[in-house]
């Protein structure tokens, strides 16, 4: 088989917090099957991370916590760092943005890029915080986003939609600082004005080739990522900038950049290349060898990064000249937990920290779930049930069910020598062939990034074993001397099927292959050799084996289920109580009862509403973020609570004019706030 070279990157988690399962499930752990599954196949890989430890996200946390960001990022780092080292992640460089190198080489990549003209240098205006005397972008603003009126959009990304904004676009924004409207004021920045890429970036989106030469095959692209990237150059790039007013981050390197560093979305991905440089000198390796020539860059990420990936570093990368650019940007969608989003603010989730600390011998269990449910396509959920049910059915019922009984069965019979077979039977010629083909299966899916379908083969393998056993019970046939022949037969399959599933479930569970070999006193660790149905010798002895699954009791669920309610009920449930308001302030706001009269999807916004109101003054139209917890049908008639007098404005080419009250719960659940007595359109309320 041919080998090829791989530059694997893992998304920079911010170093603002610690990883939530969320997290693992699409970014962490499928690279790291990915890069498993690579290195037992032969190819050369770097497999590269690190903290993000730049930006708002680190600035803000500090301010919260009321340390500074070193603190915070030295903090949360180590927890990130031995999250991953405890779990298993098998990074070759964990590297970090804060450190030297890192600094050295973003200012050198900045440098390049300055020198060859890539950037525009602008005056324009910017919100900036009076009290605070600081300019406002990214997290220091949020606003209602323009696309889906989401509240708390932040200044560079609406985090509901996904839209990338800048802070002018959102509606009444607000300081992250004071809390208080931002002002507009002059100052200077450097932009990248990537309306220069288009023409390339069409081409090598679309067709993955540049200048006419094949660079990857787009195909193999989600569609989601495609799909995103060409909605954003089908609306018209623009310059963006690439510096800003902050004193936390990479200082901008050439004159008249005092005061400045560089945005965060251009320094953390250089990371990647300053990650690989210190490895590469730990290592006496080259670090160019793995950024240029005939390799393959694939960066997983989340779907929030994905223009950061696939059009701006691209951008950045080719400007700079000399390197390759992706072949690959899985990006993983959300998982959801116990119905409802992972939420940092309302601690609305399953930190990778506590459950090692909680269950350090429940990790492939864990990887188990996480792979089954990946939200590979769409967004998925994670409910501690589901996991108990994945443990219990499958792992312990089939896989440990069927390797124990393989392996017992064997010391019973043969006092754990593996038995030469009788004849084979065509169905035992079919299960061979059968097994055969699943590393083959298995690679094509992982090629093709389908790690959950991966998985599900190779514990397909495990239920053919069980399935073979269960039939042909040979606990059964054992008892009668005369089919001594046809119970080695058995017993001698059983335990080859064995010795491949310890092959084929490294790189999906690496402890329990680790116990099986163990278990076999045998390990392959190519997975070519997987390929040989009859890799265990005949006359080989093997080892007593132990227990491989616990069962999940329903205990275990219930302490984890009211672990999540319980920190959920204390402080960190709802927001603190907003500034002061004046009354007189508050009374400058019309709100009615109105009845909802029709209600229509906006086309191609599958978050959007088109109502018409009926307020008592007038019939008017509202365009409500609400379509993906309410269909047309079910709010038609409904009696609820309008701002009146909300400045109109467009929302996806429709003007609306008002805006519908909701309450939102702790699981982002949104209720119509109706009144309790029978009151019909154009009450006022106050
Ligand atoms: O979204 C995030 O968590 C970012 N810290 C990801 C950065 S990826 C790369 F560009 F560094
Ligand atoms: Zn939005």
């Amino acid at each position: 088989m041919s080998t090829s070279k791989y530059t694997v990157t893992a998304a920079l988690p911010y170093a603002n917090g610690p990883l939530h399962l969320g997290h693992v499930a699409g970014v962490y752990l499928p690279s790291d099957i990915f890069v498993r599954f690579l290195r037992m196949n032969g190819h050369d890989v770097a497999f590269i991370c690190g903290s993000d430890e730049h930006g708002a996200a680190i600035t803000l946390r500090a301010k919260k916590e009321g340390i500074s960001p070193q603190e915070i990022v030295d903090k949360y780092d180590g927890i990130i760092r031995n999250g991953f080292t405890d779990f298993g992640i098998s990074f070759d460089i964990f590297h970090r943005t804060s450190s030297k190198l890192h600094h050295e080489t973003a200012q050198d990549f900045f440098k390049v890029l300055e020198e060859k003209g890539h950037f525009t240098k602008e005056t324009t205006e910017q919100y900036y915080d009076e009290e605070y005397r600081q300019f406002l972008a990214d997290r220091y603003i949020s606003g209602n986003c323009p696309i889906c009126s989401h509240e708390g959009a932040y200044g560079d990304q609406c985090e509901n939609c996904g839209t990338a904004l800048s802070p002018k676009e959102l509606i009444h924004p607000v300081s992250a600082l004071s809390g208080k409207t931002p002002v507009l004021k002059t100052t200077s920045h450097w932009f990248l004005p990537m309306e220069r890429h288009e023409g390339w970036l069409r081409e090598w989106i679309q067709e993955g080739t540049l200048d006419g030469v094949q660079q990857h095959n787009p195909k193999e692209w989600r569609n989601q990522v495609v799909g995103q990237c060409m909605s954003w150059i089908d609306s018209g790039l623009r310059p963006r900038a690439m510096t800003r007013d902050l004193d936390w981050g990479v200082k901008v390197p050439v004159a008249g950049g005092e005061g400045k560093v560089l945005y965060v979305w251009l320094d953390a991905p250089i990371g990647y290349i300053s990650a690989t440089k210190q490895w590469a000198l730990d290592q006496g390796k080259n670090w160019e060898d793995y950024w240029t020539g005939d390799r393959k860059l694939v960066h997983f990420i989340g779907k929030d990064n994905i223009v950061f990936h696939a059009i701006i570093f691209p951008i950045l990368l080719k400007a700079h000249e000399g390197f390759i650019l992706p072949d690959n940007v899985p990006a993983y969608e959300f998982l959801n937990l116990e119905g409802g989003k992972f939420s940092t603010s309302r601690n609305w989730a399953v930190w990778l920290h506590e459950y090692l600390a909680d269950h350090p011998d429940k990790i492939d269990e864990l990887k188990y779930t996480l792979t089954a449910i990946a939200p590979e396509t769409k967004d998925s959920e994670f409910t501690w049930r589901e996991f108990q049910s994945r443990v219990n059915n499958e792992l312990a019922d089939v896989l440990g069910n069927f390797i124990n009984r393989a392996l017992v069965l064997t010391h019973k019979y043969y006092g754990g020598i593996v038995p030469e077979p009788g004849s084979f039977t065509d169905e035992d010629t079919a299960i061979l062939e059968e097994i055969k083909s699943v590393p083959n299966r298995i690679s094509k899916l992982v090629y093709a990034y389908k790690i959950r379908e991966a998985q599900a083969e190779a514990m397909n393998l495990a239920r053919i074993g069980n399935k073979y056993l269960a039939d042909r019970e040979p606990w059964k046939l054992a008892k009668d001397e005369a089919n001594a022949n046809r119970v080695k037969t058995i017993m001698y399959i059983a335990l080859q099927i064995t010795a491949n599933l310890e092959v084929v479930l490294k790189p999906f569970l690496p402890s329990t292959a680790k116990k099986i070999s163990e278990f076999l006193n045998f390990s392959q660790n190519e997975w070519s050799d997987g390929e040989r149905v009859d890799a265990l010798p005949i006359g080989h002895q093997i080892n007593k084996p132990s227990i491989l699954f616990r069962k999940i009791e329903d205990e275990f669920v219930a302490a984890e289920v009211e672990k999540l309610n319980a920190i959920n009920m204390t402080e960190t449930k709802f927001d603190p109580q907003k500034e002061e308001t004046s009354y007189d302030d508050f009374m400058k706001m019309d709100i009615r009862l109105g009845r909802i009269l029709t209600a229509e999807k906006v086309e191609k916004a599958d978050k959007l509403l088109k109502l018409t109101v009926d307020t008592g003054l007038d019939q008017r139209t509202i365009v409500s973020g609400i379509a993906q917890h309410f269909s047309p049908d079910e709010v038609i008639g409904k009696t609820v609570t309008v701002l009146m007098n909300l400045a109109p404005r467009k929302i996806r080419g429709v003007e609306s004019q008002g805006m519908i009250l909701m309450a939102e719960n702790d699981k982002g659940e949104l209720s119509f706030v109706s009144p309790e007595k029978n009151f019909g359109p154009g009450y006022e309320v106050r």
